[in-house]
């Protein structure tokens, strides 16, 4: 873990999940994000995630399907309301039905959980590296450092590019080249970090993505640090169901991450990642 201090990046959770109202869906190209309102937690801090599930029509139906909360980053938090926003695509069961919620309806959510980042240890720019849906911790941290933090977004093609809007001033690129750099976020990241100016890398996406930034910034002994993605059945520490390999050990993402230092990891390829 970074030598920040942890209780600045990570705000305890009330005990018990709550149940919350939506106040707010809308879309962005095939992303989703509902806003609710949650009174009685305190702010999280960027990088922690919440357990979510609908409070009705979750568990019980046909396969039982959608049954355990979903883990999710959330997207912000403004300052001065109730309101945490969060930003996703149904790509399941769970995301499925969570996509349906409309304004009016209501949600069980527990967190915030786990640690989020920490700012550069320099005080130094920090940059941003963000694929598909894994955008969303970024634009919490983007908020909170503010538009000097430069961000590398790429997408699968122009429509889920869409999803950018959530964030400020980004560099785009897409696999099929419909929007921005023809071609991997990586190679946007490859060509900033060999630019010259000193960065902290934040990252956060899919695996493979991950393992690349891992291995780019480990070449570059640039510090790095990465919002990984685990199948989640609690939360907060009591199922083992989140472990990673680092070189102190195994630990559990729920609880010492998700974010966690590049430079502890082995490799970033977490196991049940990508759900
Ligand atoms: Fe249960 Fe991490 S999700 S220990």
């Amino acid at each position: 873990m970074s030598a920040v201090a942890e209780g600045s990046r990570r705000t305890l959770a009330p005990l018990g999940r709550r149940r919350v109202s939506v106040t707010r869906r809308c879309s962005y190209g095939p992303y989703v994000v509902i806003h609710c309102h949650d009174e009685s937690a305190p702010a999280p801090r960027p990088g922690q995630f919440y357990m979510l599930a609908s409070a009705e029509r979750w568990g019980g139906g046909e396969g039982e399907r959608p049954y355990l909360p979903r883990a999710l980053s959330f997207l912000r938090a403004p300052a001065g309301t109730d309101e945490v926003h969060f930003f996703f695509e149904d790509v399941g069961p769970g995301t499925a039905r969570l996509s349906e919620l409309e304004a009016g309806e209501e949600l069980w959510l527990a967190g915030p959980f786990g640690v989020g980042f920490a700012p550069p240890s320099d005080g130094g720019r920090a940059l941003l590296v963000g694929g598909g849906v894994g955008i969303a911790p970024l634009a919490a941290w983007q908020d909170e450092l503010g538009l000097d933090a430069d961000a590398l977004l790429g997408f699968r093609d122009a429509q889920h590019a869409e999803g950018a809007a959530v964030m400020a001033a980004a560099q785009l690129a897409t696999d099929d080249g419909s929007a921005g750099h023809h071609g991997l976020v990586t190679e946007l990241l490859a060509a900033e970090l060999d630019g010259g100016e000193e960065a902290t890398v934040y990252a956060c996406g899919p695996p493979r993505m991950l393992e690349a930034v891992r291995v780019m910034c480990s070449e570059r002994a640039v510090p790095a640090q990465l919002a990984l993605e685990s199948g989640m059945a609690c939360g907060f520490g009591a199922c083992f169901g989140c472990v990673v390999a680092t070189r102190e050990g195994y630990k559990r993402l729920c609880l010492d991450g998700p974010v966690l230092d590049a430079a502890e990891l082995l490799t970033a390829l977490t196991p049940g990642a990508g759900h």
